[in-house]
């Protein structure tokens, strides 16, 4: 960080990389270490150990909940996963609206219509216990409006939740219309603990930041679910299995790297703005695709090391390892999530995590309002 002498600016690093722009209690990253977590627990044993519900507990009320708490707790989520009456038939007018048959697209939209129905206040007036609920009931939505944009973009009527089977049960239900195994609840609970948050990544960062203008709660999440779609953050899990296709077999692995590197490309599911080693979430996502099986999960265990090994050649002072969306679409497609609803499934957990922050920030009555360096030509 240096002072420009002319104007007394801080100028920061390009990205704002390393940069500590907030204080939180709600989580961290180390990078150099290899280790997150959520409030004092490592976020790999959160998602190994608890429920998904426990781990929207810890980051909402910010304690697991004790025995006690649970059930209540629980009931509570439960009642949030109803979908309100009329909201299918708001859904299909929001997607016409919205012109695209992409669950992201709609799930953008149909939060800012969903905050307006249920009349998100501004956080600036709201007290606590508005707030929270205001955050249950809008991370509660969001499962249902993706899956429900998936089966009428394909022409099928959405399925209902079904909160008596538990929050990933009744979100793998409804997207493939079938009761899924334990196994595959197991997996994909794993996947949507893990990804529930991380640190000021960008679109954490982008909710707060709206949030610090003290406006209502959907307009932070849906400015969070605008970050979260470039491919530079959650859009990359898609692609990083379109990779896999395209190497297709393990002897491909290392040519069809070191062609993507002649050719400019980014490596899809390579590298971490903050992680100098791997990635933790990789790590337990890798062990969870090997338990899953399948001769995807085989050449992507195969075809990881092949790409370390190019990218290691290309970027010597520079670890590039797999990061979490390398694993992210191998565990879900095993758990019959389709390619197109991985970025959305990868938002409803962070909805979770989005809205902490944001209850978070709006504690603290400060705007953010950095500034800019002018570089342009000068005025007359
Ligand atoms: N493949 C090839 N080269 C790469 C890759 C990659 N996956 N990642 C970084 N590099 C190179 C860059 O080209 C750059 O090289 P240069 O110095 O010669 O120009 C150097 O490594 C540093 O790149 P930065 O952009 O500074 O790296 P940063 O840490 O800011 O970016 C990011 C992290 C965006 C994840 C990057 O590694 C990337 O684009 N990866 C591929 C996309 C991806 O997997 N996205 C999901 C990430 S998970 C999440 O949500 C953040």
């Amino acid at each position: 960080m240096t002072t420009s002498a002319a104007s007394e600016l801080i100028v920061t690093p390009p990205g704002l990389a390393g940069v500590v722009v907030a204080e939180t209690a709600i989580g961290d990253v180390r990078g150099a270490e290899g280790f997150f977590h959520y409030r004092q627990y490592d976020a790999t044993r959160l998602a190994r150990d608890h429920s998904f519900e426990d781990v929207w507990h810890l980051m909402l009320r910010g304690e697991l909940p004790t025995e006690a708490q649970r059930g209540p707790w629980e009931a509570d989520v439960a009642e949030a996963l109803v979908i309100p009456e009329g909201l299918a038939e708001q859904l299909g007018v929001v997607m016409r609206a919205a012109g695209s048959d992409d669950p992201l697209v709609t799930l953008r939209t149909a939060l800012s219509a969903y905050g307006a129905l249920t009349g998100d206040r501004p956080l600036w007036d709201s007290d606590e216990d508005i707030k929270q609920r205001a955050a249950l009931r809008t991370a509660a939505v969001v499962p249902w409006l993706v899956t429900a944009a998936h089966a009428l973009a394909s022409g099928r009527e959405p399925v209902a939740p079904r909160p008596e089977l538990g929050y990933v049960a009744s979100y793998l239900a409804m997207l493939t219309g079938r009761t899924p195994s334990a196994e595959h609840i197991a997996a994909l609970s794993r996947y949507l603990v893990l990804t529930i948050d991380h640190g000021f990544n960008n679109s954490t960062f982008t909710a707060r930041t709206v949030a610090s203008t003290g406006t209502d709660l959907s307009s932070c999440l849906v400015a969070g679910v605008g970050a979260l779609a470039g491919p530079l953050h959650g859009g990359a899990p898609s692609r990083a299995l379109d990779a896999l296709d395209e190497i297709g077999s393990v002897e491909r692995a290392e040519g069809w790297a070191r062609a993507q590197l002649a050719a400019g490309q980014r490596v899809m599911g390579f590298g971490h703005p903050v992680y100098r080693t791997l990635d933790p979430r990789s790590e337990l996502l890798k062990e969870t695709a090997i338990e899953l099986g399948g001769p995807t999960a085989d050449l992507a265990v195969a075809a990881e090391a092949e790409v370390v090994k190019v990218l290691d050649e290309a970027k010597p002072d520079r670890p590039l390892r797999a990061n979490v969306e390398y694993y992210a679409g191998v565990v879900m497609q095993a758990c019959g999530v389709p390619r197109e609803m991985f970025t959305p499934t990868f938002a409803c957990s962070r909805v979770v995590g989005w809205a902490a922050h944001v209850l978070e920030q709006s504690r603290d009555r400060k705007i953010i309002r950095p500034r800019s360096r002018y570089v342009g030509p000068l005025p007359e």
